[in-house]
């Protein structure tokens, strides 16, 4: 008896073993082993065997016809090597390495006509990613998404770094919690939006990260979201299993597909180092390389704008008390303006000076354009035409005025979510900039979207905000989306897209706060994708001294906010408080000057999610570095090595920081700027005041 069951036992292990199939990493740290299970697919994953997911399955469910869940068997596998480098237009690094092990296999459906799928893995040292493929075939056409259910099977309960799970926004402050208080978290999470729709009680967004009990730092996001709907995640709160949920369009479906074609990447990055999920490239290495021939005229930028004074209530976007407007019928000319329209001709030329003096490259200018008495919560179809400014806003003098200060102006096209519009628009709209020596525009999604019922991560949506941008490119024209869906590494295959919003940006200080932590989760969650247009560089933290009805305050001190520069990685760097503001601390504003936009290498310092991050970037075509670090409410001591450093060199070193007695509610202005010479055999020890930071520049003497 006995002996049969061992051979009983040896016979399973044999058909597991045809069916298993295992593709570790290369350093052979992470291990992912995929299998079929009585026709349904699973995967689980490894790091230094500890367990990172348990086995969970992989499918779709198809709407009207069978769907992709089970029934499969393997018939073919293939797997594949890659090692290779690439330079990205810009970036955090001046070469990224792609190195990993793939494993491709198919799964056939014999009960459907021989229909098969493939599910591609590519396993790198920092992380998985795998995506469903439909190749063409005689049996699969198009068919519809009714959702996709890829599991995510957590190894317990794992602290999370979380967002309510939303088809519209990710403008939510970021909760801590373990994943079994997800639910109960989740009423007091969801604040109001101008746009937002949750789906349940335990759904949260990617990027999602975790640490696991056994102290594995995990992030869960998706890579290269093109013609597919936006993936959030819906968590079993008794089993800790995350599964896929997409966002529907306005009939419910979540997706319409047509083979061959493909899902985004589902991505996965592990380390036992927080540092490590911090200087990943896995989700950029997913994405296609670029195909604009001609990438020169994109370039990284520092910016100031008029635009905090709006955000503040100072000043105004309209133009007129007019409770309502209509484009080309409303006659501006004969209204008396309110007298707080602050993108006026005079006003914006102020912004250029400041601009040209300290050595910015642009300024942006909200609230030029008609339309803006009437433009929000309406639900209005033909909101902006994009191309007519108010009467106070002489378009041509200042284009003259900027080019002979060699400063751009920065458009600013906001849809009010009508998208049908902007479309209709779209091609006039950047035509005008081009012909008035525009390269670079912000947009914006406030609201609900038009045509109604669809949401701003569907899959419709997301077509559109890459038709503007691919669009855009046909114009040599750089692109900063707001409120639109989260960036997954697209910027790789469109650098034109500089950056994103996608966030709790800085605009939320002014509209009751951001936690003092949210610096120090953002870059482990939301720029896991890639940059985000975070606004920083706020001087005066209290909103009042501006418009003393809006008692928020910036939950910051002034040197944290120099630190965001560095550890907030963007293209496109705003230096969003006033020039007014500015001329009062010039010598802490010396560090926005001087600090880069764009990088040849960086380094995770220090780092540990929700409390402290430290990172030193050497800046594009030079040998001069910049440090930024900031931490959450608590305060610390930061202690770094200077060892990036060249050897055998010296290095002026500025560093801004928070003065002894410093608190970013309290005493929030307290900093103190000292230069000491350093080398790569330095170490600086550095008080982070409660809500504070630092920044550091070091630059090489001859
Ligand atoms: C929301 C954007 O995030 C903000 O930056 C902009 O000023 C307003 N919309 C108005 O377009
Ligand atoms: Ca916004």
């Amino acid at each position: 008896m006995r002996r049969i069951i061992v051979l009983g036992l040896a016979f399973n292990m044999l058909t597991l073993l045809v069916q298993a199939q295992v593709l570790v990493s290369p350093d052979k740290n992470l291990s992912m082993k995929f299998e079929l299970k009585e026709g349904v697919p699973y995967y689980q994953l490894t790091y230094k065997k500890k367990v990172v997911l348990k086995p969970g399955s992989l499918g779709l469910e198809v709407k009207d016809a069978p769907s992709f869940v089970d029934g499969f068997t393997l018939t073919d596998t293939k797997t594949a090597t890659v090692d290779t480098s690439w330079n990205p237009v810009w970036g955090e690094q001046k070469t990224i390495r792609n190195h990993y092990n793939e494993l491709t296999v198919t799964l056939t459906q014999k009960d459907q006509k021989d229909r098969f799928i493939q599910i591609r893995f590519r396993l790198f040292n920092d992380g998985l990613g795998f995506r469903y493929e439909f190749p063409m075939q005689d049996n699969l056409n198009y068919f519809i998404i009714k959702e996709e259910k890829t599991q995510f099977a957590l190894s317990g309960d794992n602290k999370a770094f979380w967002l309510p799970g939303d088809y519209d926004t990710q403008e939510y402050s970021t909760v801590t919690s373990n994943l079994s208080e997800v639910r109960g978290k989740m009423k007091a999470a969801v604040t109001s939006n101008a746009s937002q729709k949750t789906f349940s009680p335990t759904g949260v967004q990617t990027p999602l990260m975790m640490k696991s009990k056994d102290g594995l730092y995990i992030n869960i996001h998706e890579a290269a979201l093109v013609d597919y709907s936006c993936m959030s995640l819906d968590l079993d709160d008794k089993n800790f299993v995350l599964t896929s949920h997409l966002t529907p369009d306005a009939i419910g479906d979540m997706g319409n597909m047509q083979a061959p074609c493909q899902s985004p990447w589902r991505t996965i990055l592990v380390s036992d180092k927080a540092g490590d999920i911090l200087e990943s490239k896995l989700v950029l290495n997913l994405n296609e390389p670029t195909k604009f021939e001609d990438t020169s005229w994109i370039k990284p930028i520092k910016y100031i704008g008029v635009w905090w004074e709006m955000i503040t209530g100072k000043s105004q976007w309209s133009y007129t008390d007019m409770p309502a407007v209509q484009l080309g019928v409303t006659d501006y000319s004969k209204v008396k303006p309110h007298g707080k329209h602050a993108a006026n001709t005079k006003h914006v030329k102020e912004y250029i000076d400041f601009a040209a003096l300290h050595g910015l490259d642009a300024v942006l200018v909200e609230g030029w354009n008609e339309g803006w008495e009437d433009w929000f919560g309406k639900s209005k179809d033909y909101v902006f035409d994009f191309v007519t400014p108010y009467p106070d806003f002489d378009v041509k003098e200042l284009h003259r005025y900027a080019a002979s200060k060699g400063i751009k102006i920065i458009m600013h096209h906001e849809t009010s979510g009508s998208v049908r519009n902007y479309e209709r628009h779209l091609d006039t709209a950047y035509q005008f900039m081009v012909d008035n020596g525009y390269n670079a525009v912000k947009s914006g999604y406030v609201g609900n979207i038009l045509p109604r019922g669809e949401y701003h991560y569907g899959q419709w949506m997301n077509n559109h905000y890459l038709y503007a941008i691919t669009k855009a490119a046909e114009y040599k024209i750089m692109v900063n989306a707001h409120e639109a869906v989260r960036p997954t590494g697209l910027s790789r295959t469109y650098p034109n897209l500089l950056a994103n919003e996608a966030a709790r940006g800085t605009e939320y200080e002014a509209f009751g706060g951001n936690n003092a932590d949210h610096t120090t989760i953002l870059p482990f969650t939301r720029l896991i994708g890639g940059p985000m247009d975070y606004t920083p560089g706020i001087f005066e933290t209290r909103v009042s001294a501006y418009n003393p009805t809006n008692n928020s305050f910036v939950h910051t001190t002034l040197a944290r906010q120099l630190a965001l520069y560095v550890t907030m990685y963007s293209p496109l760097q705003m230096a969003a408080d006033l020039p007014e503001t500015y001329n009062k601390f010039l010598d802490a504003f010396k560090f926005i000057e001087d600090v880069a936009v764009d990088w040849d290498d960086s380094k995770a310092l220090e780092a540990e999610p929700g409390d402290y991050i430290t990172i030193a970037r050497k800046a594009k075509g030079t040998n001069n570095w910049f440090v930024g670090s900031t931490c959450d409410e608590n305060g610390r001591m930061s202690s770094i090595d200077l060892k990036f450093l060249d050897k055998g060199k010296k290095y002026s070193a500025t560093i801004y920081a928070d003065a002894k007695d410093a608190h970013y509610e309290t005493n929030p202005q307290a900093y103190i700027i000292r230069k000491i010479e350093v080398t790569s055999k330095s170490k600086l020890t550095q008080h982070c005041a409660p809500g504070g930071g630092y920044a550091i520049s070091l630059i090489q003497k001859k």
